[in-house]
């Protein structure tokens, strides 16, 4: 759907939401990840109203999205590295976090001398910027705590009537956040796992990088990295084999991959147990089995490799604690 949209016109609703957006308006966009709330960066009533609607503590900083590199050098100081990666991955779900300049208000960096900058790859958030000639900041477009939005109907149900507009671009490629790498400490660290990996950050940056950084226990450095976070309302439970699951439990199971006899309360992530589709495919199911669960859900243990270690990283916060 994504793809598609290259050799579409883009729909007229852009142009409203760039108005709506340059006059202080909130709405959600599209990403290549999850579906954003975005608002001006630059207008600090605006992005308020981001927290507001999101119900999202002021001590939590936004991510910043911008449509090219000057448009990043605009808000934050160079660092060693950064030509690299954004070289390497960017337009792409990689966020990185710098030293910010004046002119990014104190509320989008919750008060920190850093600022986190992503140009994502979605045409649709990337016209919307470049209409508005403006960053845009934009967290998920949930409520703080649950789990991310990966379609616009997600959106509707849970932020449809706190917010001005909701841009539909179908279901979005990655459906797992960005990977956050601080650049602004040394070694740099990977604040939090995503869908580009850090064997390839290293590759590119030519150095190591902290991989499980610990949180810095005044304050979390991105409270993606706080214990409970991502969480269906539900119980959730992860397991590594059927035999993991108590013999008395009678919610729904998630695999990875289809099983060979799927029962009636059997669910999964891909077919073919392709972990990409699993990622991609993973919140959209943890929000409907949410809406139906009355016992709660088990859900498999991705492997610790690739696009697995960013679900794994959601599904242990997601986990209920006991
Ligand atoms: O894929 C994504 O990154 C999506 C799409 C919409 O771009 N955005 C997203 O935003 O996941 P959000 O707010 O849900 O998560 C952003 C994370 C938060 O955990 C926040 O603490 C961290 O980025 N963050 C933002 N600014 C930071 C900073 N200056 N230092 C450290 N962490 C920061
Ligand atoms: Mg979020």
């Amino acid at each position: 759907m994504n793809d598609n949209f290259q050799k579409c016109a883009f729909p007229a609703e852009i142009s409203d939401a760039a108005e709506i957006i340059l006059r202080g308006g909130i709405g959600a966009v599209p990403t290549e990840t999850v579906y954003g709330l975005a608002a001006d960066a630059l207008n600090p009533d605006a992005v308020r109203k981001i927290f507001e609607a999101k119900g999202r503590p002021f001590i939590d900083p936004l991510i910043v999205h911008v449509d090219s590199i000057e448009m990043a050098m605009e808000l934050a100081e160079p660092l060693p590295g950064m030509s690299k990666m954004a070289e390497a991955f960017w337009p792409g779900p990689l966020t990185m976090v710098l030293p910010r300049k004046a002119c990014v208000p104190d509320i989008v960096a919750a008060g920190l001398p850093t600022v986190a900058l992503r140009m994502p790859s979605h045409l649709l958030i990337r016209e919307l910027i470049s209409r508005c000639g403006r960053p845009l900041a934009a967290p998920s477009a949930n409520p703080f705590g649950y789990v991310s939005p990966t379609c616009a109907e997600h959106v509707r149900e849970q932020l449809g009537d706190r917010i001005d507009f909701i841009i539909d671009g179908g279901e979005c490629k990655c459906g797992l956040e960005s990977s956050i790498v601080l650049m602004a400490s040394s070694p740099k660290k990977l604040l939090r796992p995503g869908p580009i990996l850090p064997d390839k950050i290293e590759a590119v940056l030519g150095e190591a990088i902290e991989r499980n950084p610990k949180k810095n226990d005044a304050r979390p450095q991105a409270p993606g990295m706080l214990d409970s976070h991502y969480s269906p309302k539900s119980r959730l439970k992860l397991f590594d084999v059927p035999s993991d699951i108590p013999a008395d439990f009678c919610g729904e199971i998630i695999f990875i991959k289809r099983p060979s006899n799927p029962s009636g309360r059997e669910y999964w992530l891909s077919e073919s147990g392709d972990l990409d589709e699993a990622a991609r495919n993973m919140f959209s199911l943890l929000r409907a089995l949410d809406k139906i669960s009355k016992h709660g859900f088990y859900c498999q243990r991705p492997p610790a490799e690739g696009i697995g270690l960013a679900m794994l990283d959601r599904l242990s916060r997601a986990e209920t604690k006991i």
